[in-house]
C-alpha cells in the first residue's frame, strides 16, 4: 500500500527519502516520487516515475537538499501512470502534497470548488492541493491546511509542502499511520516505522485529527482547531530480527526458515520457568465475558479460524470468526457480553480499524494480537499482545501466521485447566519445523512434477481444512495458480466436476480421527485422474505420502503442517519466475477499506 517519508535537517534527504521509500518497498507499490529542495534555485524540484524507485532514482538530478518528500504509489484513483503518481502540486506551483488513504468526497469538492478546471491528473489528492491553494491566497497556509483537513472525508497521512516556507513541513493525519521520528540531526516523517529505521532516536505515532508543523530541529503538533497538543516521543528499538534477506534469494524463503526460531521467541517472551506470563487483567476480563469474537482479514483470519478451535478446546469459550471488512459495517448478533480479539500482523488495516471504532462506541473490551507493538491497532485496542516475528517484509504472510497461532495457542492455555506442558510441546514444534527445514529443497521437485495445471486444490478437515484456506491463499497470492482449499467431505457435493486428468490435489492428514475419511476423499480424485500429494505425521503416514513430519502434539499441527505448503507456493512461484516478495496487485498493509 502507499508509503510516504519525509525529512528536514542536517542530513542529505535525497539519500534519507530515498532509502525510506526503499524501506517500504515491501508493502507493496507501483509508482514512485519525490520533492526535494533545491537551495541554490530556492525551488523544490518534483521527480515521478512508474514501477521502482530504481527508475525514479535515475532521474533524480540532486546530489545534496536539506528537505525532501517521497511517496510510494499503490493505485486506487486512477491507472497507474506517471501523471497519477504523487507528489501533487498546486497549478500555481506554491504547494506540494503526498498522500495515503482514501478521500471519499473528492468528486464533490472538485466539482463544487473547481468547474471548469483541467486536473494533471484522476486522483484524489490533485484535488486537496488544489484546495489548499486556494484557501492559502486568503489565510495563512497553516489555516487554508486546517481548514481543507476539515472538509475531507475518507482517510489520510499527507505530507504538505509551502513553497513559500522552505523550511517548513507541513504533516497531518486521520485512519491512515503516521510517525515522526527526530535525532539530533533532523527530523523524519513516515508512514511505516521501518522508514525510521536507522534516521531516528525516538518517535512519536501521531493521532487521528492531529496536524503537525515541523522545521528542521524540531515540531509542534496541533489538533484540527489550531490548539497545541503536548507530546511525549519513545526511544526506538529495533527488533533482534534484522530486516536484511541475508543468505536467502528472498524474504519469503528467510521468513519460513526464521519460524523456528520466532517460535523459541515467543515461548522465552511468555514463559518463565514453568508459568506462562499473560497480564493477569487481561485473563480476568476475557474470563468475564461469554463469547470471543475474532476480527481479522487474510492470512490473520486464517490464524483466527485455529484460534477459534484453540479457544474453545482448550479453554471451552465459545468463540466466532468474522471477516473484519464484513463485521465492519454488517454486524451480526453478538450475544450476552462480547470479548473481541482482533488479530492483525501489521496493526493497521483499515478494515479491523473501521471495526476496532465501532467497537469503542459500544464500549465493547478489545484485544489486538499484533506484530508491530507501536501500530495503530495496538495503541487503541484495550489490550494488546506482541507476536515477537520481527519485520516481515515478504507480502506473503509465512513467520507472523505461525507466529499468531502460538501466541493464540499461549493465550487459550493460560485460561485453561489444561495440565499438560505447552511449553514443551511447541519446543518440540520448533525441533520439528527445523527438521523438516533442513530437508526442504525437496519440496522442489515434488512442486515441480505436481503443479503444472492452471488450477490446485487443498483439501482435509478440522483445523487441516482451516490450513488449507491459508496453503491455498499463499499459492494464489505469489503463483497466481487458482487454487481452493476444500473442507475434503464437501468436495464431492459439487466441486469434483472440476477434477480432470492432471488436477493437483494436495491434503492435508494431521487427525487420527479423521485420516481414513481425508485418504477416501483423495482416492475418489485420484480415480478421476487427480494427481495427489499428501502432507501428514509419522504415525498417520502410509508408503507414498510424499511429505511426512515429525509426530507432535495434534491441536498443535497447523503450527507444522503449514511450512511445506509455504514452501509449495515459494517453489510454484520461483518456477514461474514471479516477483515473489512483491506479488502483482498486493500490499502488504492494507490501509484503505
Ligand atoms: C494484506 C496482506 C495479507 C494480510 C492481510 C491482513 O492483504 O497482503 O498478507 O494477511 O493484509 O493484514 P494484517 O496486517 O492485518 O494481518
Amino acid at each position: 500500500m502507499c508509503g510516504i517519508v519525509g525529512y528536514l535537517g542536517e542530513g542529505n534527504a535525497r539519500s534519507i527519502v530515498l532509502e525510506g521509500l526503499k524501506r517500504l518497498e515491501y508493502r507493496g507499490y507501483d509508482s514512485a516520487g519525490m520533492s526535494l529542495y533545491d537551495e541554490t534555485e530556492q525551488y523544490f524540484n518534483v521527480y515521478k516515475e512508474k514501477g521502482r524507485i530504481q527508475a525514479l532514482e535515475s532521474i533524480v538530478d540532486m546530489e545534496r537538499s536539506p528537505m525532501g518528500i517521497g511517496h510510494t504509489r499503490w493505485a486506487t484513483h486512477g491507472k497507474v501512470n506517471r501523471e497519477n503518481a504523487h507528489p501533487h502540486r498546486s497549478a500555481d506551483g506554491r504547494f506540494t502534497v503526498v498522500h495515503n488513504g482514501v478521500i471519499d468526497n473528492y468528486s464533490k469538492l472538485r466539482d463544487l470548488y473547481f468547474d471548469g478546471h483541467t486536473f494533471q491528473s484522476e486522483t484524489d489528492t490533485e484535488v486537496v492541493v488544489e484546495l489548499i491553494a486556494h484557501y492559502a491566497s486568503k489565510m495563512p497556509s497553516q489555516d487554508a491546511i486546517r481548514k481543507v483537513l476539515k472538509m475531507l472525508h475518507g482517510s489520510y497521512a499527507m505530507l504538505v509542502i509551502d513553497a513559500l516556507e522552505p523550511g517548513t513541513l507541513y504533516a497531518a493525519k486521520y485512519k491512515s499511520p503516521l510517525l515522526i521520528g527526530k535525532s539530533d540531526q533532523g527530523i523524519i516523517i513516515g508512514s511505516d516505522m521501518m522508514a525510521l529505521v536507522g534516521t531516528a532516536d525516538n518517535y512519536l505515532p501521531l493521532d487521528d485529527e492531529t496536524f503537525v508543523r515541523i522545521t528542521r530541529k524540531n515540531f509542534t503538533q496541533y489538533d484540527l482547531d489550531g490548539e497545541v497538543l503536548p507530546y511525549t516521543m519513545s526511544k526506538l528499538e529495533m527488533d533482534d530480527f534484522t530486516s536484511e534477506k541475508g543468505e536467502f534469494d528472498h524474504y519469503m524463503l528467510k521468513e519460513i526458515h526464521e519460524q523456528p526460531a520466532v517460535l523459541r521467541r515467543i515461548i522465552s517472551k511468555y514463559f518463565n520457568e514453568t508459568h506462562v506470563h499473560i497480564d493477569e487483567r487481561l485473563l480476568k476480563t476475557i474470563r468475564q465475558h461469554e463469547r470471543i469474537h475474532i476480527l481479522a482479514a487474510g492470512t490473520s483470519m486464517h490464524a483466527g479460524m485455529i484460534g477459534k478451535e484453540l479457544l474453545e478446546s482448550l479453554a471451552g469459550i465459545p468463540c466466532e470468526v468474522h471477516i473484519a471488512s464484513e463485521f465492519a459495517y454488517q454486524q451480526p448478533l453478538l450475544g450476552d457480553k462480547p470479548f473481541f480479539i482482533l488479530i492483525s500482523q501489521s496493526g493497521e488495516t483499515a478494515d479491523l480499524r473501521a471495526c476496532l471504532l465501532n467497537l469503542k462506541k459500544a464500549n465493547h473490551p478489545s484485544l489486538t494480537i499484533t506484530n508491530v507493538r507501536t501500530s495503530t491497532l495496538a495503541r487503541e485496542a484495550d489490550h494488546s499482545l506482541e507476536l515477537h516475528a520481527g519485520p516481515e517484509i515478504a507480502v506473503a504472510s509465512t513467520k507472523a501466521y505461525t507466529a499468531q497461532i502460538a501466541v493464540l495457542a499461549i493465550l487459550a492455555y493460560s485460561m485453561s485447566e489444561q495440565t499438560f506442558d505447552l511449553k514443551r510441546e511447541l519446543s518440540e514444534v520448533a525441533q520439528a519445523m527445523e527438521h523438516f527445514l533442513d530437508r526442504y529443497e525437496s519440496v522442489e521437485t515434488l512442486t515441480t512434477n505436481l503443479l503444472t495445471k492452471r488450477n490446485c486444490f487443498y483439501i482435509g478437515r478440522g483445523s487441516d481444512y482451516h490450513v488449507c484456506l491459508e496453503a491455498a491463499l499463499k499459492l494464489k497470492e505469489i503463483s497466481y495458480i487458482q487454487t481452493e482449499g476444500f473442507a475434503a467431505g464437501e468436495l464431492k457435493h459439487g466441486t469434483i466436476a472440476l477434477i480432470e486428468e492432471g488436477t493437483p490435489v494436495i491434503a492435508i492428514i494431521s487427525n487420527d480421527k479423521t485420516a481414513e475419511n481425508t485418504r477416501s476423499n483423495l482416492s475418489e480424485v485420484k480415480s478421476r485422474g487427480a494427481h495427489t500429494l499428501t502432507i501428514t505425521f509419522e504415525s498417520l503416514s502410509e508408503n507414498g505420502d510424499e511429505i511426512v513430519l515429525d509426530n507432535i502434539n495434534p491441536s498443535l499441527a497447523p503450527l507444522l503442517t503449514v511450512i511445506p505448503t509455504q514452501l509449495i507456493a515459494y517453489y510454484a512461484a520461483l518456477k514461474r519466475g514471479h516477483d515473489i516478495d512483491k506479488p502483482r496487485n498486493l500490499a502488504k498493509s492494507v490501509t484503505v477499506e
